[in-house]
């Protein structure tokens, strides 16, 4: 049989498929995380695994004979595309043994928008010769990863992205972990007993803007709300009270200060841009809060510190203080000069100078409302400490690649290896912005790209990528990463 013709006269997929079943394993799909591809970098349009693997299958093997070959077979289709069995040989060497029988050769796939590549590694998992192009080179880095590299190298590279990936954080560690100092309790406290150390998970700022009425000119500290924990078994919070002319903050709630009366902690000082000042009660229309931002009339007010306690379960509260603040300000002047030396070192903006997209349309001024606040840049979405932290991480992966190769890995390979740390770190970039929201039903770090855009946060959490524990930091990305290329090699 020539290649060119294709023997199946009309496939199985033509004629009926388990819609329902491989519909019900693709949305459960979504909630694996372990060696799943999509733990590998975000990809918008990535297609399901089971419904990719199913509709591959279905489509390369012939129409059923009668209704009892059609429904075993969809039986067949529904179990196959289960998660579970991706590596099952009774599925999987099944599957391959129907699509050669039925063509009678190695059938080629081409996926032109490949994308995230779900499609073409299941066509890959089924026997197939399959190529993938995409226009976007994110995509076609993460082709890359999830298709070539594993093809091409197998389980070694597991050994050397964990290899290296410690190696990149510790290097981080070693020259900028003094920035992210960990609390050893002077004195019994609400919690913690003194001398024991408890670890940074983030720090929650609010951005700020003055008080509009000429005779208050209070700083209002911008929040949608003070919650810290709102869980049904954990309920702390942040309680904003003034002292002359200055809102201040407590931490009230469960193992804390009594939760006063009459205090709703869901109401925060601003709503659909509307500030309200927590010190003479008056409010800043929309407008002018926006006007606020684009003059750069606004500031920013870090306002509580997370913590983490190697042996004990949750987490922990404090309020910022001067102390916090004093890092901070050195780890902005660290920034500086390390913004010297990688300009030099790589002849590039080291932090990100583009446009963030102004959007066009209907909706387009909300999806990407950051521009109606001034942050007009990739670089305007992080503050000093998260700019410093991922430009000191990218320069360690880049230095890894170096040292790689100066002990005589082959480039290539190097090349293979620092592409996984290069979007694990791209996957921390996006639990590291000023968008980035505090969880506080579950007490963990958001994401930047919850949903396709880039709105406005007025309280934000700043992530501690070296934290131990949380999403979004090197480590829990780094381990994610692992079982994807563990998964993906084996
Ligand atoms: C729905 S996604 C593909 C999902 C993918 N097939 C999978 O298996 O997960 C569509 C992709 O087409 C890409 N694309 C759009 N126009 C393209 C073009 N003209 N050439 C190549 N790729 C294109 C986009 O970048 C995007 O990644
Ligand atoms: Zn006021």
């Amino acid at each position: 049989m020539s290649q060119n013709e294709f023997p199946i006269k009309r496939s199985f997929i033509e004629e009926t498929f388990p819609v329902k079943e491989v519909s019900e394993e693709s949305a459960r799909e979504k909630n694996i995380r372990h060696g799943h591809i999509s733990t590998l970098h975000i990809w918008w349009a990535r297609r399901p695994l089971a419904s990719s693997r199913a509709t591959a299958y279905a489509a390369l093997i012939p129409a059923p004979q009668s209704i009892e070959e059609a429904e075993k077979i969809k039986q067949f289709i529904a179990d196959l595309s289960k998660w579970e069995n991706s590596l099952n040989p009774t599925y999987i060497e099944k599957a391959r043994d129907d699509i050669r029988k039925a063509l009678g050769y190695t059938p080629r796939v081409l996926d032109p928008f490949a994308g995230g590549g779900a499609i073409p590694l299941e066509a890959l998992r089924l026997g197939c010769e399959t190529y993938a192009s995409d226009y976007n080179p994110v995509a076609v880095l993460i082709l890359k990863a999830v298709l070539e590299y594993p093809q091409k190298y197998g389980e070694k590279l597991v050994e050397d992205v964990r290899k290296w990936g410690e190696w990149v954080l510790e290097e981080a560690r070693k020259e900028i972990g003094r920035f992210y100092p960990s609390d050893v309790v002077e004195q019994n406290g609400y919690f913690g007993e003194s001398g024991e150390e408890y670890i940074p998970v983030g720090y929650i700022w609010a951005r700020t803007i003055p008080c509009q009425n000429p005779s208050c000119s209070a700083e209002i500290p911008l929040m949608r709300q003070f919650w810290l924990a709102k869980k049904s078994n954990k309920k702390v919070t942040l309680y904003p009270y003034v002292e002359g002319k200055e809102v201040r903050f407590r931490i009230i709630g469960d193992g804390y200060e009594e939760m006063p009366k009459n205090f709703d902690p869901s109401k925060g000082t601003i709503k659909r841009a509307i500030a309200t000042c927590l010190v003479c009660g008056s409010t800043v229309d929309a407008n002018t809060t926006r006007k606020l931002f684009q003059e750069g009339k606004a500031g920013e007010r870090m306002v509580a510190v997370v913590l983490h306690h190697p042996k004990k379960k949750g987490k922990f509260y404090r309020v910022a203080d001067e102390k916090d603040m004093e890092v901070f300000r050195q780890a902005e002047e660290e920034l500086n000069g390390k913004v010297e030396e990688l300009r030099k070192k790589w002849g590039i903006e080291p932090v990100p100078d583009e446009p963030t997209p102004e959007g066009k349309g209907k909706g387009a001024e909300r999806a990407f409302s950051v521009r109606n606040y001034g942050l007009n840049t990739w670089g305007d979405l992080f503050n000093s400490r998260q700019k410093l932290a991922l430009i000191t991480f990218v320069d360690k992966v880049r230095e890894a690649y170096r040292k790689m190769v100066e002990e005589g890995y082959e480039e290539e390979y190097a090349r293979g290896v620092v592409t996984y740390l290069a979007l694990i770190l791209s996957r921390c970039s996006d639990f590291e912005s000023t968008l980035v929201r505090w969880f506080n039903h579950v007490e963990n770090a958001g994401n930047t790209f919850a949903r396709q855009a880039l709105p406005m946060t007025w309280d934000y959490l700043e992530l501690n990528l070296f934290s131990p524990v949380s999403q979004g930091t090197f480590k829990s990305m780094f381990e994610q990463a692992i079982k994807t290329v563990e998964f993906l090699t084996k």
